[in-house]
């Protein structure tokens, strides 16, 4: 989810899929944009920032999890593991468990940046010069960048997936991505997950509609961007922010509502706006435990053990491939 250094042909192509993608979402009945969109540079910085704000949670419950359990999640993976860690980033959330690892044999990130995957093997090795890191450029949920794994060592090999991205896929998806994970693991093999946990509406809407409004720059930053991008002429002033939960598919929805009657040009394209109509811009799906659970077998693991904060509001899911 995070900007790509790309070739000259490469970004054509990416360019091209986006305005498709864009004409295709805007041009339905109900206006909608993928939300892996929403990453471009000034987003990806955006959504750092929200990880900040304190109505959003998620971020900051989930590293005190993480913190408090660090000994007793490191001996469920136990010795001679290879950390997989899907959609790395910046690899900074892993650093603190590749450390208690007893013997681990190494750590395999994949992320569509090499700049950042570079920027995190260098500082990795620099804390930890003994870890052997594999670095695979590319999107996760696409099977050839896993190949590499099948010659790599260990005696484990365990998937770690935190921050709730899992959320963010439709729950059909989801169980899809869960078992490229399995088809990459053996039989006991781990995957250790983050997610949300279904909770009061309130709450959860604050965290996506924060009074600090960086979620609402968040959203309304991909007009921004199909603006710059695509020769759009979206005027943000004619748009707001909307994020509430839906009480029955158990999911924190974001759109972009339009404020009047109106019509936009994208790429010489007319797309037309009523008032209140919105453009539905992402999911970002809770789950009880027994329902990740059920999830869980679905996409092929075992549920072993999970860890909650106090208040559960977040969750920590060891499970094996089966
Ligand atoms: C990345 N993902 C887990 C975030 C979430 O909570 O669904 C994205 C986000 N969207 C708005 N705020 C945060």
């Amino acid at each position: 989810m995070k900007a790509a250094l790309s070739s000259v042909p490469e970004k054509q192509q990416q360019d091209s899929e986006f305005l498709r993608d864009v004409l295709e979402g805007l041009g339905g009945k109900r206006k909608t944009l993928p939300c892996k969109y929403l990453y471009d540079e000034v987003g990806s910085r955006l959504f750092e920032d929200i990880c900040e704000v304190s109505d959003y949670y998620l971020t900051r419950t989930e590293a005190s999890i993480f913190a408090t359990n660090l000994k007793d999640i490191a001996d469920k993976i136990g010795p001679e593991a290879l950390l997989i860690e899907p959609g790395a980033g910046n690899c900074e959330k892993i650093e603190a468990l590749l450390a208690q690892l007893e013997s681990p044999k190494g750590y395999y990130p994949i992320d569509i940046s090499p700049e950042i995957l570079l920027n995190a093997e260098h500082r990795i090795k620099a804390n930890q010069p003994e870890m052997q890191v594999w670095s695979a450029v590319g999107d996760f949920t696409q099977p050839d960048v896993w190949d590499q794994l099948t010659q790599l060592p260990s005696r484990k090999r365990v998937v770690f997936f935190p921050g709730s991205t899992i959320g963010n896929f439709e729950p059909d998806k989801a169980e899809q991505l869960l078992e490229l994970f399995a088809a990459n693991l053996g039989v006991g093999d781990g995957l250790l997950i983050g997610t949300d946990l279904v909770k009061d509406s309130v709450r959860l809407e604050r965290a996506y509609h924060d009074s600090e409004h960086v979620t609402e720059r968040f959203n309304k930053n991909l007009l921004n961007r199909i603006n710059t991008e695509l020769e759009a002429d979206f005027d943000l002033s004619l748009f707001a922010h909307r994020a509430f939960y839906h009480q029955l598919r158990k999911r924190v929805e974001m759109h972009l509502v339009s404020l009047k009657d109106h019509s936009v040009s994208v790429a010489g394209t007319r797309v037309e706006f009523s008032e209140g109509e919105t453009i539905h811009t992402e999911n970002s799906h809770k789950y009880s435990i027994s329902d990740f659970n059920q999830l869980l077998a679905r996409g092929g693991f075992r549920p072993i053990c999970h860890w909650k904060d106090a208040a559960a509001s977040y969750a920590i899911h060891y499970a094996q491939a089966i």
